[in-house]
């Protein structure tokens, strides 16, 4: 059909309807179901069959799916990579078969830059930045230790890599600010409370905890409360995400202050994938905008949250 005057329907615009595979990391949070209907309702919108797999948070099970997908013949390969490292070998057998990648939400460490098109998704690391910043500005003028408990994503992931290190840099500037534990809750709300009962066993004095995201502190509220503290008053919460549950624990002073990471990027990647596929130039990085609810916003901003 030579490409012009096509149906847009068709995902190119040249009659030929698109295959994309999709590997998602898992359905680990609130976050991650927001983020797989978006990208599985924007492909129905954009005409484009989307063959979707679910790696359950284990590398092993992306690696099996993108070569499935590499045998299946897709045009488009997209996914979230559960961890940073270890991709280079399958990427490029995706790269010999001529079978463009994106990568959405989270990033690979690979030098190699030939191995994928494009990465679209949030800053984590300024995610962690705007945590940091939270914390300081609260405990501004004072001189007393501030003893912080850190619920960690889930092991070599790129936001738990990022929102650490975004936060440490942040609070580092000042010595009163000291982790005092650390621990990864997987993502879960399980594992969130699991790990923060181990917390409030372990440690004799906790002022903040700083959870890497909304699963994991709704998690650990449960845990606060149970051992009969005042989750966001006894300890004050730092949370990342901006989920609709993690919104109402706000409004009833649950969580202090909640750093926004948008799981909405289905239609964003839909366009990208087409450009792609299309051959047109597209930006090597592009970054998701993104604010930051504190308590006296949460309430207001509940009803139209879409999370
Ligand atoms: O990669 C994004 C992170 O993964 C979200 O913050 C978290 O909720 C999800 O599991």
């Amino acid at each position: 059909s030579g490409g012009s005057g096509g149906s847009s329907a068709d995902g190119t615009g040249s009659g030929h309807k698109l295959t994309v595979g999709f590997s998602q990391v898992g359905a680990e949070s609130g976050w991650r179901t927001a983020n797989t209907k978006s990208v599985q309702d924007a492909a129905k919108k954009a005409g484009i069959t989307l063959k979707f797999s679910d790696a359950q948070q284990k590398q092993e099970n992306q690696i099996k799916a993108i070569r499935s997908f590499i045998q299946q013949k897709v045009d488009v390969i997209a996914f979230s990579p559960v961890v940073e490292s270890g991709w280079d070998t399958v990427l490029k057998e995706a790269k010999d078969a001529k079978i463009p990648v994106v990568l959405t939400d989270r990033a690979v460490d690979s030098k190699d830059e030939s191995l994928y098109a494009s990465f679209l998704g949030s800053d984590f690391v300024e995610e962690g930045k705007r945590a940091g910043d939270w914390l300081v500005k609260q405990y501004q003028g004072k001189t007393d230790a501030v003893n912080i408990v850190e619920l960690q994503g889930t092991t070599g992931s790129a936001p738990a890599n990022d929102r650490k290190a975004g936060f440490t840099d942040v609070i580092k500037a000042d010595s009163k600010f000291k982790i005092v534990a650390s621990q990864t809750g997987d993502f879960t709300r399980a594992k969130g409370k699991e790990v923060m009962q181990a917390f409030l066993k372990s440690q004799p004095k906790i002022d903040v905890l700083y959870a890497h995201n909304d699963d994991m502190a709704l998690g650990a509220i449960q845990a606060i409360e149970e051992a009969g503290k005042k989750p966001g008053t006894d300890i004050k919460i730092i949370s990342v995400d901006g989920v609709k549950d993690a919104f109402t624990a706000m409004s009833q002073g649950k969580i202090n202050v909640d750093v926004e990471c948008n799981p909405l990027l289905g239609d964003q990647l839909m366009d990208l994938i087409k450009k792609v596929k299309a051959g047109e130039q597209v930006p090597r990085r592009i970054k998701t905008e993104e604010g930051v609810f504190t308590q006296d916003q949460a309430a207001a901003a509940l009803p139209n949250r879409q999370y």
